[in-house]
Parts: structure tokens; sequence; C-alpha cells
């Protein structure tokens, strides 16, 4: 049987990484051919929904390169990395993909040997972890990940977040950065939930009993998510069995 060789995908900033992968190149420094390149202006421009629809297509790890820290070409770009590849992170353990198949680093345009060397380690370790596609449903998984790291809520509370503990917010309150977080990792908990309870909608019209009983949740739970969905204009009321309310997807709010 041939030796599983993973896709990769690098998203690398042009002024510093993108240089180091050329470094590397006119150096002829030897690292492995499994990766495919696409230059951003920055780190920070590398959306976590990129990342998601990477893994939907099937590539088996995606790697971040940008200037280290106090090098970035619009100040705070790479801060702004960290943030998003954390949630980006977070997310992919929600829907039950290896977080691991993710990494971010920095590469100056003089690193070319610290280049091969990153792309040599991090293509090893997604050839232990084997094919993405060997991952029971990776591309539905994937593509909930995608909609929760869509979620404005939470790309608002990732966008503010290197600003609010650099700065302060408006009213100069102390956060606490870990209640900070918490908020952020119990937000992706409750956007996946919704997300499988939009899934187990997608096919015909159900009731809650039903939904709860098959996504093992409380009753309560359901409910209430559903009705937020429902004012959200993600679920509609569809009719009644007895007393008991069906409810279906609404155009446009499929996972
Ligand atoms: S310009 Fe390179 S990380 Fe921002």
């Amino acid at each position: 049987m041939s030796e599983f060789e993973p896709k990769i995908l690098g998203f690398l900033c042009n002024w510093c990484s993108y240089a180091g992968a050329d470094l590397a190149g006119v150096s002829r420094v030897q690292y492995p051919p499994n990766i495919r390149v696409i230059r951003v202006m920055c780190s920070g421009r590398v959306d976590p929904h990129f990342i998601f629809k990477a893994f939907e297509m099937g590539i088996d790890g995606v790697a971040v390169l940008g200037c280290h820290i106090g090098d970035c070409h619009y100040q705070s770009g790479n801060h702004q990395a960290e943030k998003k590849i954390e949630l980006t992170s977070q997310a992919l353990k929600e829907v039950g993909l290896q977080p691991e198949r993710l990494q971010l680093d920095w590469v100056s345009a003089a690193e070319g040997q610290r280049f091969g060397q990153l792309i040599t380690s991090f293509t090893d370790k997604i050839r232990e972890l084997g094919p993405i596609s060997d991952i029971p449903d990776y591309q539905n998984k994937a593509k909930l990940g995608g909609n929760i790291v869509g979620v404005t809520r939470l790309r608002w509370l990732v966008g503010k977040e290197y600003e609010i503990f650099e700065k302060g917010n408006v009213y100069k309150e102390e956060i606490d950065q870990d209640e900070y977080k918490n908020i952020m990792w119990q937000n992706i908990e409750f956007e996946f939930k919704k997300e499988l309870i939009c899934s187990a909608l997608a096919e015909e019209p159900r009731m809650v009993r039903d939904i709860a009983e098959e996504l093992a949740l409380p009753n309560k739970l359901v409910f209430d998510y559903i009705t937020e969905m429902e004012n959200e204009g993600r679920i509609h009321l569809v009719d009644f069995d007895g007393n008991l309310p069906r409810y279906r997807l609404a155009k446009g709010g499929e996972p």
C-alpha cells in the first residue's frame, strides 16, 4: 500500500513568511513538496472560515505563517491571527476534527531554513494523524465548524479581544481574560448545538421531543435553541402533531 502523502495548505504573509519560503527555495533548503501556498498580505487576514473550507475540501493540514510578534507590517495583524487561530482550534475540537491539523507559527524573510524545518515537522505530524478523509463525516463537521466561526457574536468577541486587553474597554473597566475566554468557548458550544439541531431538521419537520432524544439533549434546552433560531428566522413552526409543535428549517437556515 502506498504511504499516505498529506495535502498541506500554507497561508503565508507577504512580507515575512512568503519571503522566507522564497529564500528556502533559492537556498535549496530541502522540505516536503506536500505544501501548496496561498499568499496573504498579513497572517491576520486569514479568516477562520477559510480554514474550515480547506478542511471541507479535503486538505489534511493547514499552516498559517506570519511575521514574528512585533514585526507585523500592520502592527497588530499577527496578534489578531493568534486570536483567530485559538478560536478555530476550539471550534475544530468542538466539531470533532483534530486541532493539531492547524498550526500557527512565525517565519521572517531571513529564515529560509526555519521555514523548511517547520514544514517538514508539520508534514510529519499530519502524516502521523492520517488523512482527514478517515474521520467519519469530516466534510459535514468542517461545514458545521465554518458556520460556527461565522457567527457575528463570536467574530466580534475575537476581533475585539486583543484591543480590549491591550487598551481596556471604553469604560476603562478591568475584564478578566479567563472569563472572557470562557464566554467565547461557551458560545462555541451553544452554536455547535444549534447547528446540530438545524442538521436534525434538514430532512423533514420534527418535534422538540424527537430532536432532543436524537441528540441526547434536554427538551428544555432544545426548545430554547429552537425559539432563539425561530427569532433569527432560521427555523419555522410548520404545524402541530396533537398539541405538539413541529418545526422545520427556513430557507437559508441550512447548516
Ligand atoms: S504583515 Fe506579516 S503577519 Fe502581518
